[in-house]
């Protein structure tokens, strides 16, 4: 299992620190929360931040934009040397374009889903797509209850791949720890992020490695 630890339930106040330990974890992205107080009721760190956080970190970055508009920042993330660039399905009015231009600026592209937003509206899309997030909780804030319904979606969505010969891999959000882990893993997750699961625990590596064993 792939894990991706969510910077947004760090301690900000000792990011570099923070860094140091992800670099030196077995952690295979650090996941990093943009938001605009638009897209979502909740506003996290822009743009100046994450160009430190880009220099300190040596993990590849999987970059969740939970903004309107979010092609308007792919030259932004692509500048911070992402590897990942994720969209929501919900704040993209020409998807397809988006997709493209992501491709262009040389990063993968991911389609998030919010947890109402059924898989099957990726079907005239996912071929195209490197990876497919399902948010577990609605996005905006670390710390939620994980929505079961994302087990079955899971399912949906592996049918749909392999309907549509896509590749893209699953990658979940929202209230993962090693019992939930454990449950997406048995449903065919590929990826997971971890904010309070992984900040919140004494040992950050051991509780990474948790996640990846499930
Ligand atoms: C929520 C973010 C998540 C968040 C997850 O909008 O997309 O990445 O950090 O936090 P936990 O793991 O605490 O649910
Ligand atoms: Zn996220």
């Amino acid at each position: 299992m792939k894990i991706a630890p969510s910077l947004l339930a760090a301690d900000f106040l000792n990011l570099g620190k923070e860094i140091e330990k992800i670099n030196a974890s077995e952690a295979d992205f650090l996941h990093l929360d943009v938001m605009d107080g638009v897209f979502v009721p909740n506003i996290s760190f822009g743009f100046p931040v994450l160009r430190g956080v880009a220099k300190a970190c040596q993990k590849p970055l999987d970059v969740h934009m939970m903004t309107v508009e979010p092609e308007k920042w792919i030259s932004k993330v692509r500048d911070l040397g992402a590897a990942i660039m994720n969209v929501h399905q919900e704040a993209c009015l020409h998807l397809y374009s988006t997709v493209q231009h992501i491709h262009e600026a040389g990063m993968k592209a991911g389609v998030t889903l919010n947890p109402a937003t059924p898989v099957s509206t990726l079907e005239d899309i996912i071929s195209e797509l490197d990876l497919v997030l399902l948010m577990s909780v609605e996005p905006g804030f670390g710390g939620q209850p994980f929505i079961r319904h994302t087990l079955e979606k899971i399912t949906k969505l592996i049918e749909l791949r392999e309907r549509c010969g896509s590749k893209a891999i699953i990658e979940i959000d929202g209230g993962v720890n090693e019992k939930t882990g454990a449950e997406l893993a048995a449903c065919g997750a590929d990826m997971l992020v971890a904010g309070s699961y992984v900040f919140g625990s004494d040992d950050l590596n051991a509780a990474i490695k948790r996640l990846k064993d499930v």
